[in-house]
């Protein structure tokens, strides 16, 4: 088995969280998000269940970051509402919670990853065409630059934006997340704008003299069902993985993305790729499991998600840790050589249940263990990869699963909000100390 050796030493372990997910939303003068405003419409969200209370860790943050202890870094996330309650006017508990919260990271060793939006848009902002509309751009630049300048002085590292994939498509052409939209015009603005709103962010940041800027994107392993369905795992492949990368280091949508997107992309959009395309400093890469892509009827992109019979998580994800040594084989080759990767978010879901006071959790031990493998053979093979981070921390609001999905290293119980360390996270910390 790897064994921490097998990494430089410099190499980061962490653990990754999001403000929305375990703060509680109803506290501290936050103001309502597009996921309250989702979670509202019958049948969007698991049970109705909203971020309002979660894990509480607005008020249990010091005790939450002590379990993080002998750990080197801890990604978490800057809720928009909670700095900009109506997503203009400065709520100032909400940079006070922040301030607090990174002088605790940094007090336990810890390296602070900032992620300034982890999809907790103020509602007011929703209201007024969110992602839609392309003054995002700026309304997301003085969020980014009003929280640098309070926090920036301690962060290590600060990514734009989690998922762009998720905030743009599933959230307006599959309509799975907030805003929960089915239209293709309104998903080829939001995934224009969120580009051109990291681009605003990057430039702002630099200006202020701000280091070490990148943004986190999600990618998936696929394979096609049979030789047929090529041609649409393809266009799986330009969607779900190439959307937002290729535009970010070559300054074009990929071929198989314009096919279904020139139509409806906002006037002039060739305007702004070289804005988007200006360099980062590191990506994240998130991942978490492979496809398998048929085609199917319809309008572009006509592909759907064959079942297979590889083993699954609580979220019916296929697990495939070779799929993240491929997928970051494929960013060195055809996007990013040797610029610096971490491992941002990857992790699994399991119907946890503690039982005297223990949860066995030998299902995560193994993705774990197995994705690292995997992240070692990637170093090995020349990927500049520089850290890991589990996904999460804590049991948490899994979005439109609400609180049933637990993916954390910490189970919670959303009864008593008492929180109890899984196996899966003395085997983590045993492992990092070499035993
Ligand atoms: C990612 C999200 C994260 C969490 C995991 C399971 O897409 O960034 O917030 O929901 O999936």
């Amino acid at each position: 088995m790897i064994t921490r050796k097998d990494f430089p030493e410099r190499f980061l372990f962490g653990a990754a969280t999001s403000a929305y997910q375990i703060e509680g939303h109803c506290f501290g003068g936050a103001g309502p998000t597009i996921w309250d405003s989702f979670a509202a419409q019958p049948g969007k969200v698991a049970n109705g269940e909203t971020g309002g209370l979660a894990c509480d860790h607005y008020h249990r943050y010091e005790a939450d970051l002590d379990l993080l202890k002998g750990l080197d870094a801890y990604r978490f996330s800057t809720s928009w509402a909670r700095v900009m309650p109506d997503g203009r006017a400065v709520n100032q508990a909400g940079l006070d919670f922040y301030d607090r919260l990174v002088d605790a990271i940094l007090a336990r060793g810890l390296q602070p990853f900032l992620t300034l939006y982890h999809w907790d848009m103020p509602a007011e902002l929703g209201t007024r065409g969110g992602w839609e509309n392309r003054d995002v751009a700026s309304w997301f630049g003085d969020f980014s630059e009003i929280v640098i300048d309070r926090i920036g002085d301690r962060v290590g590292s600060t990514a734009t934006i989690n998922e762009p994939w998720c905030v743009s498509w599933l959230s307006h052409f599959l309509g799975h997340h907030a805003p929960g939209k089915q239209d293709i015009s309104a998903a080829a603005r939001a995934v224009h704008h969120v580009l051109l709103a990291h681009a605003e962010a990057m430039e702002r940041l630099r200006d202020r003299g701000q280091q070490n800027l990148g943004i986190v994107l999600n990618f998936e392993a696929f394979q096609p069902a049979t030789p047929q369905d090529q041609p649409a795992a393809a266009r799986f492949d330009a969607i779900v993985n190439r959307m937002f990368i290729e535009p970010l280091k070559k300054g074009r949508y990929p071929k198989p993305v314009l096919e279904g997107l020139t139509p409806h992309l906002p006037e002039n959009w060739q305007d702004d790729m070289s804005r988007i395309s200006a360099p980062l400093d590191w990506l994240g890469v998130n991942y978490y499991t492979r496809q398998t892509i048929s085609e199917a009827e319809g309008p572009w992109p006509n592909y759907t998600m064959a079942q297979t019979n590889a083993p699954k998580t609580q979220m019916g994800w296929d697990i495939y840790p070779e799929g993240l040594a491929e997928t970051l084989q494929m960013l060195k080759t055809d996007y990013v050589e040797d610029l610096p990767i971490y491992i941002t978010e990857n992790g699994m879901a399991w119907d946890d249940t503690v039982h005297n006071g223990t949860v066995d959790d030998p299902a995560r031990s193994n993705y774990l263990f197995g994705h690292l493998a995997q992240v070692s053979a990637a170093q090995a093979d020349g990927a500049n990869i520089q850290g890991y981070f589990y996904w999460s921390l804590l049991d948490n609001y899994e979005w439109a699963f609400g609180y049933e999905k637990r993916f954390g290293m910490i189970h919670v119980d959303f009864e008593t909000l008492e929180r109890v360390p899984k196996n899966s996270y003395y085997a983590f910390k045993s492992w990092l100390s070499g035993q």
